[in-house]
């Protein structure tokens, strides 16, 4: 099953986080990250960029999980501009090895395999960050998305071109469109680390990790991978009837075991 932590604070989530990505790069100079955006991940991004000097990160290769279709890349919240700024910038990775589907709208016929293509000339994603959406998406997979889907074009929901508005001057800003990846794509990754934060989440987290399988839950994926890990804080742990168990477990691992 799922590997659940359940940490008092975001940032103690952070924490624990970088420390995995870090011995990752440690292990494996060359490893492959998978990058999600949203508010979740920044604590995240600016932890193990704090720590970055411990390794060498130069050859560090990296995906992010979508992108807006049909907004430039240069607009300041196009997911290209926001992986530069909050994750290629700060840890000082190479921008030409971190990529981010193509989401203009010349190339929205093959920016799905396109994407596929240099996901697999990189090896394979390593170490997959993952969001969760109030309506249960990973990346931008939405409700009812094919759980064999891989890298295409999806239409966004309401919810979330209105979670995303804070982000933009108005929701008619938030475009209608992405280019995600599948969640065949993200099954493919060696290890998911989904993060969720705060009390809006709970009722999607307890779906996604004790409800059934489902395409209306998206994330609920994850209960198909050999190695995901789950962090949250206490506020979106809340809703879970196996939380005791989740700590239980988690305080008697072995620490050889890492994340
Ligand atoms: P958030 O978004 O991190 O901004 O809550 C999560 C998501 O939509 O995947």
């Amino acid at each position: 099953m799922a590997e659940v932590v359940i940490v008092p604070t975001p940032e103690d989530a952070a924490t624990l986080v970088a420390d995995a990505v870090i011995d990752l790069i440690r292990r494996k100079p060359r490893a492959v990250l998978g990058l999600a955006t949203g508010s979740t991940p920044s604590p995240v991004y600016r932890a193990i960029a704090a720590r970055i000097n411990e390794v060498d990160a130069s050859q560090v290769q990296g995906f992010a999980l979508d992108e807006y279709a049909g907004l430039p890349a240069s607009h300041p919240e196009s997911y290209r501009a926001v992986i530069t700024r909050e994750v290629v910038e700060p840890m000082g990775l190479t921008p030409a090895l971190v990529h981010v589907p193509r989401g203009d709208l010349a190339h929205l016929r093959t920016a799905g395999s396109d994407y596929e293509a240099q996901i697999h000339t990189a090896g394979g994603i390593d170490l997959q960050l993952l969001g969760i959406g109030g309506d249960g998406h990973i990346g931008f997979n939405e409700p009812g998305s094919s759980f064999a889907s891989l890298t295409r074009v999806k239409t966004l929901t309401r919810q979330t071109r209105e979670d995303n508005a804070r982000f933009f001057s108005s929701i008619d800003e938030v475009p209608s469109h992405s280019v995600t990846q599948g969640l065949g794509t993200i099954l493919r990754a060696r290890h998911l680390v989904m993060l969720a934060f705060g009390a809006a989440k709970a009722p999607v987290v307890q779906a996604a990790i004790e409800g059934p399988l489902t395409a209306s839950v998206p994330a609920s994926v994850v209960q198909m991978h050999p190695h995901v890990t789950i962090v949250l804080d206490e506020a979106a742990a809340s809703q879970l009837r196996n939380a005791d168990y989740y700590r239980d477990a988690y305080a008697n691992k072995p620490t050889w075991q890492g994340l």
